[in-house]
């Protein structure tokens, strides 16, 4: 048995991208990074100044708005109707308007069709907050990534102070308190461990610590 499935979920911030690309990198797998779709159209609709809460006209731009993610040596790129927005979507600006288009039920219905098809063929690993749940409720392998909140907020302004950027780690706690409240309070698809995934808690592990940990978890089920 081989091409399996991988879903890693959890609240904003834990690491998931990090150590859901060095798993898939080991295996050869592809790595989908599902909240950029969510990002990439929030970038959109910010951009063409419709109001994130009008379910009906994000609703309508939704069937024209392409999304690819296409892997790369720098990391998965996200096209943007044909542009390339891998940057743009990791903006203070789209990051705090997230999670507001991602409570439509509309958006989350075609997003999960879109995931289910990108993952159709197996040997990936998906992050996300509804894969193990809804996208890909038999997944082989289900990973829910935890850490404190204020370890989170502490990875994530050092990130980007090493970028150089301006940051503040009350704020970013603030913030990243908000998205998780959002996420998991909503009426669709909320923030949710399945009952089958394994809790990973990486407050007091390292990126290595956890991927091991997910590796023999892998090895135990190919
Ligand atoms: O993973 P990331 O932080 O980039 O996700 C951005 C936002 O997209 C989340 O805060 C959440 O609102 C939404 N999202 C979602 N379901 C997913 C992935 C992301 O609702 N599977």
């Amino acid at each position: 048995k081989n091409n399996i499935r991988i879903a890693i979920d959890g609240p904003a911030a834990a690491g998931k991208s990090t150590v859901a690309k060095v798993v898939a990198e080991r295996l050869s797998y592809i790595y989908i990074d599902t909240g950029a779709m969510y990002r990439a159209l929030t970038l959109k609709c910010l951009n063409e100044n419709i109001d994130l809460e009008n379910e009906l006209e994000v609703t309508k731009i939704l069937p024209k708005t392409s999304i690819q993610l296409l892997p790369s040596e720098k990391g998965q790129q996200v096209i943007l109707d044909n542009k390339n927005v891998s940057e743009e979507i990791r903006t203070s600006k789209v990051t705090n308007n997230v999670s507001l288009i991602a409570k439509l039920s509309s958006v989350r219905d075609e997003m999960v069709k879109r995931q289910q098809i990108l993952a159709e063929d197996g040997g990936i690993v998906m992050d996300g907050r509804d894969i193990g749940t809804h996208v890909l409720p038999n997944a082989e392998v289900k990973i829910f990534m935890l850490a404190s909140v204020e370890e989170r907020a502490r990875r994530r302004y050092e990130e980007e102070i090493s970028k150089g950027y301006d940051s503040n780690l009350e704020v970013l706690k603030e913030e990243i308190a908000a998205r998780d409240k959002i996420d998991s309070e909503r009426e669709f698809a909320p923030l949710r461990k399945a009952s089958d995934a394994i809790e990973i808690d990486s407050t007091h592990l390292s990126i290595d610590e956890v991927v091991n940990r997910i590796m023999e978890i892998v090895r135990e089920r190919v």
